[in-house]
């Protein structure tokens, strides 16, 4: 098993990205780095996100690099050929998890429930993806796993926005967050790249001024 948490070392927060374009993902992430975030998710939500991982891999390699949306094992194998230093996935199956682990490939897949996270235990993962947060009970439900399921990190996504991110930040179980929130559609669109930097920027700043976490 390749020991995930070692990619997710120092990174709090993780956009999920939606690229069209190998160039259009170097300038994003190169702002987003600029402004002192260490990681990234690509999803594989585009015919163009195979190519921007690699180019991203290329041109910026010190940002860490996730894939995101590795839904089959073609996926898992493909993203591993891009280069990429992590797979994420909504989900977990064992023919996910014993393609990354021929391929050595860190891989956080996602959970939702008490028997998905046994699932996963069994597999010998961790570390999760708890997907999609909001609608699945968010900071309380992380906040109950603690009980039960000690020793067990989490990476919750979906529905995160600057207004929960500290209330997810704060518990012992959460090493990262992630979401969409970070890069707006229209800065995007209009190539922005000082403006996405800026945001980036303020958003290392307010996860520098967060309380320590609970513990
Ligand atoms: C993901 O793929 O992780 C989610 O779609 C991101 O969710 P968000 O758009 O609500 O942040």
């Amino acid at each position: 098993m390749v020991y995930l948490r070692e990619q997710l070392d120092g990174v709090r927060v993780l956009p999920v990205l939606q690229v069209e374009s190998e160039e259009q993902a170097v300038g994003l992430c190169r702002a987003l780095q600029a402004g002192g975030l260490k990681g990234v998710e690509i999803t594989l939500r585009t015919s163009a996100a195979l190519a921007a991982i690699s180019a991203v891999k290329k041109t910026l390699p010190d940002l860490m690099v996730a894939a995101g949306t590795v839904n089959s094992t073609r996926d898992m194998e493909s993203v591993a050929a891009a280069g990429v230093d992590l797979a994420v996935s909504p989900g977990l199956t064992r023919l996910l998890s014993d393609c990354a682990r021929e391929l050595g490939m860190p891989f956080l897949p996602g959970v939702s429930t008490a028997s998905e996270i046994l699932g996963g235990l069994e597999l010998g993962y961790t570390t999760f993806k708890f997907f999609p947060a909001e609608t699945s009970g968010g900071v309380a439900a992380l906040s109950a796993f603690g009980a039960p399921f000690q020793g067990v990190s989490f990476c919750p996504t979906g529905g995160i926005n600057q207004e929960n991110l500290a209330d997810y930040l704060k518990l012992p179980n959460v090493i990262c967050a992630g979401g969409s929130w970070m890069v707006p559609k229209d800065l995007l669109a209009d190539r922005d790249w000082q403006a996405i930097e800026s945001r980036a920027r303020q958003l290392v700043e307010f996860l520098g001024q967060l309380p320590a976490r609970e513990s």
